[in-house]
């Protein structure tokens, strides 16, 4: 760790794409890991929502897949029972912790149906104190959907100057900012327009990246693949959508960037697992960046699902949680057979 806490940002940010690992989103807020926790049967409580990160963080094996695991502030700050702090036991076995540090979405003001994510307030200071966490690298989502009228550019726009300037602090900080604009795939959109508005969202970012001085080697990405709407009555190829993402990366995306790590947006565990595959076999196109997963539903959902907070049912779920690692570390590779 000391090692790492003196190592350039830029070299985080490549280590944490490297040999076909990828990310962990285990940062879920505590009300959304407590709407994933009902949705399973398990109870809502402060102690199921430990018990869950302790199956995570206890997974052995895992560092061998998972480069890094993204931690909520309540995850940061608790310990395995009468173990270390999470943290500390992640960056033992060599998986960089990281911290979500948005503080979730608010509606915009004056354009309806938008949201805005929140947290600048006081965002060095509380990335001081995650600093003494050993915590590498930060995370912030801003997000977006389509519909008739939606999204403006002026959601657009706004949510990608927070984004930017998250991302100045995080490396004033010395941590590399992951940077996350979702386009969600609720809707009845098209694959073409998913592409558009991705790459609208894309192009707002980037400038606002280069407008606040933000190094790109020692960023990552963390965008939506693109994706027909879940309601769309034309649903696509696992090929058609990594042509339609690869293009629109390529298209936007500057080659200084190391790394590209997708979120999974609600799509379920093996078609993110197959299309993330799907980017990486060899083909027409071919971006200069690493492509892996920063995921958390498509792979903690068959964990929550299979354990149901039933102490018997443990091994069988920490078995999932790296089997669906293991999935996803070949696709990073082109290597996935399902
Ligand atoms: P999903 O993979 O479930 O989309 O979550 C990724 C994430 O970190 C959302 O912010």
């Amino acid at each position: 760790m000391d090692q790492l806490n003196n190592q350039p940002l830029h070299q985080v940010a490549q280590a944490l794409v490297s040999g076909g690992k990828g990310l962990l989103a285990m940062d879920e807020s505590i009300p959304t890991c407590n709407a994933r926790l009902r949705e399973n049967g398990i109870p809502e409580t402060a102690l199921y929502r430990q018990k869950y990160r302790e199956l995570i963080v206890t997974t052995s094996g895992l560092e061998e897949f998972i480069s890094g695991a993204i931690l909520s502030d309540e995850t940061l700050t608790s310990s395995a029972a009468g173990s270390k702090p999470f943290a500390e036991m992640l960056t033992s076995r060599g998986i960089m912790a990281g911290i979500k540090v948005d503080q979730g979405t608010v509606p915009m003001a004056g354009v309806p149906g938008e949201k805005v994510t929140e947290g600048l307030d006081g965002l060095a200071v509380r990335l001081q104190n995650y600093r003494r966490y050993g915590v590498r690298f930060a995370k912030w989502r801003s997000v977006t959907h389509i519909s008739t009228g939606s999204p403006s550019s002026a959601a657009l726009h706004f949510n990608a100057q927070l984004l930017a300037r998250y991302a100045a602090i995080c490396q004033e900080a010395s941590l590399v900012p992951i940077v996350e604009p979702e386009v969600l795939m609720t809707g009845a959109h098209s694959l073409e327009l998913c592409h558009q508005v991705t790459r609208q969202f894309l192009f707002e970012l980037f400038n606002a990246l280069y407008e606040h001085r933000v190094d790109l080697r020692a960023i990552l990405l963390k965008p939506n693949m693109v994706l027909p709407g879940t309601d769309s009555p034309d649903q696509s190829s696992d090929d058609e959508i990594a042509l339609a993402t690869l293009a629109c990366l390529l298209d936007r995306v500057p080659a200084a960037v190391p790394g590209i790590v997708f979120l999974s947006g609600g799509q379920a565990a093996k078609a993110a697992t197959k299309r993330l595959n799907a980017l990486n076999q060899e083909g027409q196109l071919k971006g200069p960046w690493k492509l892996s997963f920063s995921f958390s539903r498509a792979i903690l959902q068959p964990v929550l699902a299979y354990w149901k907070g039933q102490d018997q049912y443990l091994p069988g779920a920490q078995q999932i949680l790296l089997h669906r690692s293991g999935c996803n570390s070949a696709a990073c590779l082109g290597n996935y057979h399902p």
